[in-house]
């Protein structure tokens, strides 16, 4: 009897077991992954992309595999199996369907650093309440009646200490750190700011180390950093809250944060300045620095970019601020813009995490896998734009054919329901300071600087030039 029930038993199980692999191996058909290549075992592609990626062609990394495989193609990068798609169509369907098929997904390291209640972060009803209240805050008429005037005075304050040799990358992150801070809390600058950006620049530094507190001294300093930071922005909270109190209001986010109806904790509302700032810090300053390289690079360019803002300028009173209407006149200034956010990608695309099997173009990715939206390759494509390689402000003119379909092709803030908040004030902080540039000064490059895109897009020597204001050279 014992016998009988023993076979009975195994019979069983093995059909169990066969049944399992039936259903797995039906699946596995079932998911039609993209075409590509996973690479070596752990490491997969990512030492080809980060050496492609550290010269100042990384396009051969998706060229080559576009070509083989297609637009949409399968790697292994960062110790995960990815998909990667170079296809807008498919970027813009993952844009759109963030929190229903895709969700945003950071390591934890990086989650450390930016704080849990980071907007970055948050999912759900909440993101949706943050993104749209930071939407307001940087929108045309908020920047039209309350940032420009500070946009305009702070670069132009920033730019009379300028003589002789500057780093200009340097000078760019000081500036767009100073706008921020004064968007948020008010603060103009002075040593308190100049203290917090220093901390702040380890805690950006600890973005890109290796995140283990043990053996990355980087990351270790940048959690310190963070913690820095985190305090001094708690004291602002916890004095505003009290001076709110007796009736003393700000114009400013902070102000918005603690009037909410949301009834913020001190902890979320500094969780989510860090993230604003870290967010509109490396990204703004860099499309600065690269829309003066790729001018310099690009002479006539730059003559019809002064011819712009001499004429603006020449209706004004020597120091007369900006107005709306000002920067509302700088046609081919936009087109300096787009054409730097093109070719520049300072965000060559986003990561997203699948939340459930999606069936894309014919090919199902598996939930939990990652998938990598390329901005840049989308705007580096020839089919996309005539010419896709070089630096030409003037594809974005009216009646110029030179882009075949930009307007869904370009997609340098994102989209959908992440769409950056900051990108019409890091235009109108981008226009504002290269009209101040070009009226006031003249320069040349220092020395030879070289561009590369990993771990970030930045030039390799900050992109130090000899600056001499306009009235003592030759123009
Ligand atoms: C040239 C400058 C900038 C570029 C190229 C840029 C690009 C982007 C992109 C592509 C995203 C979408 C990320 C995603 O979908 O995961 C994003 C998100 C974001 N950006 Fe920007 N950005 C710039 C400037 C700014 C500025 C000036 C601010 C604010 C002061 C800002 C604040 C943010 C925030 C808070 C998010 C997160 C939105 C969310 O997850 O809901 N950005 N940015």
């Amino acid at each position: 009897m014992a016998g009988f029930v023993y076979e009975h038993l195994l019979i069983c199980v093995s059909v169990l077991v066969l049944l399992f692999f039936i259903v797995k191996r039906s699946r596995s058909r079932r998911l039609r992954l993209p075409p590509g290549s996973l690479g070596l075992p752990f490491v997969g592609e990512t030492l080809q992309l980060i050496s492609a990626y550290k010269t100042e062609n990384p396009e051969p990394f998706i060229d080559e595999r576009v070509n083989r495989f297609g637009s949409i193609f399968t790697t292994h990068v960062f110790g995960e199996p990815t998909v990667f798609s170079a296809d807008p169509e498919t970027n813009r369907f993952i844009l759109q369907n963030e929190g229903k098929l895709f969700e945003c997904s950071y390591p934890g390291s990086i989650s450390n650093l930016l704080g849990k209640h980071s907007l970055l972060l948050m999912k759900g009803n909440l993101h949706k309440r943050m993104h749209s209240l930071t939407m307001s805050f940087g929108n045309s008429s908020i920047i039209r009646d309350h940032l420009l005037v500070d946009i305009d005075r702070l670069v132009r304050l920033h730019m009379d200490s300028w003589i002789d040799r500057v780093v200009l990358m340097e000078e760019a992150k000081k500036i767009t750190f100073e706008l921020t801070v004064k968007q948020l809390m008010s603060f103009d600058p002075g040593e308190w700011t100049e203290s917090l950006r220093k901390e702040y620049v380890l805690v950006i530094e600890g973005f890109f180390s290796l995140p283990l507190p043990l053996f990355s001294p980087t990351y270790r300093r940048a959690i310190q950093a963070r913690t820095k930071v985190a305090e001094a922005l708690s004291l602002i909270v916890r004095q505003r809250r009290k001076e709110r109190g007796s009736g003393d209001k700000k114009n400013d986010m902070l102000e918005a944060l603690l009037g909410g109806d949301d009834g913020f904790s001190d902890e979320e509302i500094v969780d989510f300045m860090v993230a604003l700032l870290v967010a509109g810090y490396e990204t703004t300053s860099t499309i600065m620095t690269l829309a003066v390289k790729f001018l310099t690079e690009t002479p006539l360019a730059l003559g019809q970019l002064k011819e712009e803002h001499d004429e603006i300028r020449a209706k004004k009173r020597k120091e007369g601020p900006l107005e709306w209407s000002d920067y509302k006149s700088m046609p081919f200034t936009q087109c300096v813009v787009n054409e730097t956010l093109r070719v520049a990608n300072i965000i060559s695309g986003v990561f997203r995490k699948v939340m459930a099997d999606v069936n894309i173009k014919g090919y199902t990715i598996p939930k939990g896998w990652k998938i990598f939206a390329s901005f840049r390759a989308v705007h580096l494509d020839q089919d996309h734009f005539k010419d896709a390689r070089s630096f030409n402000p003037w594809r974005w003119q009216q009646n110029n054919s030179g882009a075949v379909t930009p307007v869904n092709v370009f997609t340098p803030f994102g989209g959908g329901p992440r769409l950056c908040p900051g990108y019409e004030l890091a235009r109108v902080e981008l226009s504002v300071f290269l009209h101040h540039l070009v009226t006031r000064f003249s320069w040349v490059p220092a020395e030879e600087d070289k561009l590369v895109f990993f771990p970030t897009t930045r030039t390799q020597k900050r992109y130090p030039i000899i600056v001499k204001s306009r009235n003592e050279c030759c123009y």
